[in-house]
């Protein structure tokens, strides 16, 4: 496993070599106590994996979980938790119905518009899970269905993204860093799992970047400079400053956008075994991975398997201990919402052994400032004409699609969203 992952990595880094040896000499010249700090942040990591565990074991779910109706009330303790944790389930954002509705309607679009046939004569494929070992996600490349503009632009979601955004600190010497109260819409797309799949798992992996996490100057000077080097326990996973400001090696299938959570909303009844999501509900893990690269046995080239233009994955050889605490998200309904922090990792169960579709929609927070108004901008031109989402395999499927949303059909809330207001 560690050799198949070294010889991807390798490949695919070679272009950033040299600066990958030169950000690995500096920050392990920076940090001038490299083995209390490790010890320090492993100690950290393992209790909380521990108490997760036993969590588990106990049959307690270690994601905080939400009634959509309770978002005004949660205490600042209950925040603290969502924070260490890293992730949140939020139920109820939608009314049964309507998600059923929604998932009806969606199934139509794709079936009438005949997308599977569209898909299977056009070849494409999209190369960013390459390296994952189980890959092939069973992923529909739609962006312009009326039920996702629907739930994208509907106020209850507004409400929640407000909610995520303001789990932040956005104060920055450089002044606030986003409007956590303005949330920009990111399109994103659709999973069908059908029930007895089993090509479309995910392995243990983290996006917004992997080989960034070190060389990027926003990520190793910024977001993470109490990480490689000064007061380790001042580093917060949820302080802004340097987050909007990483400069993602250019590929296929990053997200371009600055997404305070990844997250999903189900439009179907899902829990563990049935496809669905796993993660490890530990916010500061990232901190543990990033300085495991910085370790004596890790060749001086190497980041301990994150590749260039690919999401950063756990290898089993040096990140053995996340895995002991990477588990299924709890049983939601459909409308029940789930979202994790950029740097958790998370992934999808490799097998579907329920008996119905486990399907989502992907809706992220995307807070208004200048990094996600430049997308924004992009964004526009392709939803008017039904292109593929500019981060996205330029498939365009929808452009002659019968049904899809159009910007006639946007409220107020979507006008502002989409960025055609202020
Ligand atoms: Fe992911």
């Amino acid at each position: 496993m560690i050799q198949e992952a070294r010889q991807r990595a390798n490949a695919a880094n070679e272009p950033h070599r040299a600066r990958i040896v030169d950000t690995k000499r500096k920050l392990r010249a920076q940090i001038t106590d490299m083995p209390a700090r490790f010890a320090s942040i492993t100690r950290s990591v393992e209790s909380q994996i521990e108490e997760i565990v036993q969590e588990r074991a106990q049959g307690i779910q270690p994601v905080p979980d939400f009634d959509f109706d309770q978002l005004n009330r949660v205490t600042e303790e209950q925040k603290h938790k969502i924070r260490q944790r890293g992730c949140l389930v939020i139920r109820n954002v939608f009314e049964d119905q309507r998600v059923v509705d929604w998932n009806q309607q969606l199934d139509e679009y794709l079936t009438n518009n005949n997308y599977l046939e569209k898909l299977s004569s056009s070849g494409a494929v999209d190369n960013y899970f390459s390296t994952l070992a189980s890959d092939k996600p069973q992923i529909y490349g739609v962006y312009w269905s009326r039920p996702q503009m629907e739930a994208r632009t509907n106020p209850a979601m507004a409400a929640v993204k407000r909610f995520l955004n303001r789990l932040w600190r956005i104060n920055s010497p450089d002044g606030l860093v986003f409007d956590p109260d303005h949330d920009l819409l990111y399109a994103d797309r659709v999973r069908f799992r059908r029930a007895g799949d089993v090509s479309l798992g995910l392995s243990p992996h983290v996006d917004a970047g992997s080989i960034e996490r070190w060389i990027d100057p926003a990520y190793s000077g910024k977001v993470y400079r109490h990480v490689f080097g000064g007061d380790l326990t001042q580093y917060d996973p949820f302080e802004a400053w340097g987050r909007t400001e990483i400069a993602e090696i250019p590929s296929p299938a990053v997200c371009r956008m600055f997404r305070t959570f990844q997250g999903w909303t189900a439009l179907t009844p899902q829990g563990p075994n049935d496809g669905t999501l796993q993660l490890l509900p530990v916010a500061n893990a990232m901190v543990w991975m990033l300085l495991r690269a910085l370790q004596d046995d890790v060749p001086d080239d190497e980041l301990c398997g994150a590749a260039a233009c690919r999401a950063m994955i756990v290898v089993k050889d040096y990140h053995d201990l996340l895995l002991r605490g990477y588990g299924s998200i709890p049983q939601v309904e459909p409308g029940d919402t789930v979202f994790w922090h950029p740097d958790v990792l998370h992934g999808v169960e490799d097998e579907h052994r329920g008996t119905d579709y486990s399907s989502v929609m992907y809706i992220a927070p995307v807070p208004d400032c200048a990094k996600n108004r430049v997308y924004a901008k992009l964004q526009q031109t392709a939803f008017e004409a039904g292109l593929s989402a500019p981060d996205f395999a330029a498939d365009d499927f929808e452009v002659d699609f019968d049904g899809r949303f159009t910007k006639q059909d946007l409220s107020a809330l979507g006008l502002r969203q989409m960025g055609y207001s202020d």
